[in-house]
């Protein structure tokens, strides 16, 4: 199926909402050629307390429109998403689909120097238990510890990054580990690493400063690196403006987009009535 595709064709990252910038941001930096599309539900976010049913039948609605916009890969750039939909969406894909939850894995055990493994997430990726899945399968028997974290999302849409709230939350999530011997963090959700800054604070006085955090954003975009290899669908061109589509109003998401995607010149937005099953 892939050879069919075009090398020249976008690659396609959607996410829930904005979070997923911050693997769009990843991609764009590591494979400056590709062209890339966004797609953020704006109107739907958050999915993280949703059901898995609810979030599978949104997944497949966003492939669906990327397809017909006609992406050579889809990158779900969403753990919610990655964790309860990804079998789903590969099996009706004709291009290929890469996840974030076995990069995020993958990057924590790169990283880890055998001790435990925890991982902030939201409650319905805690739920699936995919990154307990992905870790055990990489490394049998290695202790995992799964915290959901439902506060940390709207923290980071407000921008209170560095806020004594922020803060005061990070540690009563982070408090659990204490004494579990862990020795690396993921960052299980594409909003967090924009909080780096706190978790880190709390996590060096209540653990210490040899813990490593982990997100998937880097590990996803050499992933995607990999998969364009392996069918031929590196593109050589000159660089394209990525564009982005959202189904809330464009107006209501800038100053949140653009933390999201960094220092870097916010793409277009544009505004799209996603009808399920049309
Ligand atoms: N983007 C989602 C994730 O990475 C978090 C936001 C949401 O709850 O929709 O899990």
């Amino acid at each position: 199926m892939p050879h069919t595709l075009d090398p020249d064709a976008p690659i396609g990252v959607f996410d829930s909402g904005l979070g997923g910038l911050t693997v769009a941001a990843a991609i764009d930096a590591h494979l400056p050629d590709e062209r890339l599309i966004y797609f953020g539900d704006t109107a739907r976010v958050p999915y993280g307390t949703r059901s898995p049913a609810t979030v599978v039948r949104y997944a497949v609605s966003i492939a669906d429109f990327l397809r017909k916009q006609g992406v050579k890969l889809i990158v779900v750039a969403c753990n919610t998403v990655s964790a309860h939909a990804i079998g789903e969406l590969a099996e009706g894909e004709t291009v290929p689909v890469v996840g974030v939850i076995g990069p995020g894995a993958r990057a924590a055990l790169d990283a880890s120097k055998g001790g435990a493994v925890a991982v902030l997430a939201t409650p319905v990726t805690v739920a699936s238990n995919a990154y307990r899945r992905a870790i055990e399968r990489r490394a049998p028997g290695r202790a995992v510890h799964q915290i959901a974290c439902p506060l940390l999302v709207p923290l980071a849409e407000e921008g209170w990054f560095d806020h004594p709230v922020t803060h005061m939350v990070a540690r009563e999530y982070l408090a659990p580990l204490v004494d579990t011997g862990v020795d690396t963090i993921i960052l299980g959700c594409t909003h967090y690493p924009l909080l780096r800054g706190a978790i880190r604070a709390a996590v060096d006085d209540l653990i210490g400063p040899h813990v490593a955090l982990v997100d998937s954003a880097r590990a996803t975009a050499d992933d995607v690196a990999r998969v364009l290899d392996r069918h031929g669908l590196r593109r050589a061109g000159a660089r394209a403006a990525p564009r982005m589509f959202l189904t809330d109003h464009p107006r209501r998401a800038s100053a949140v987009a653009q933390r999201f995607w960094g220092g870097e010149r916010l793409p277009p937005m544009t505004h799209v009535d996603l009808r399920e099953g049309s």
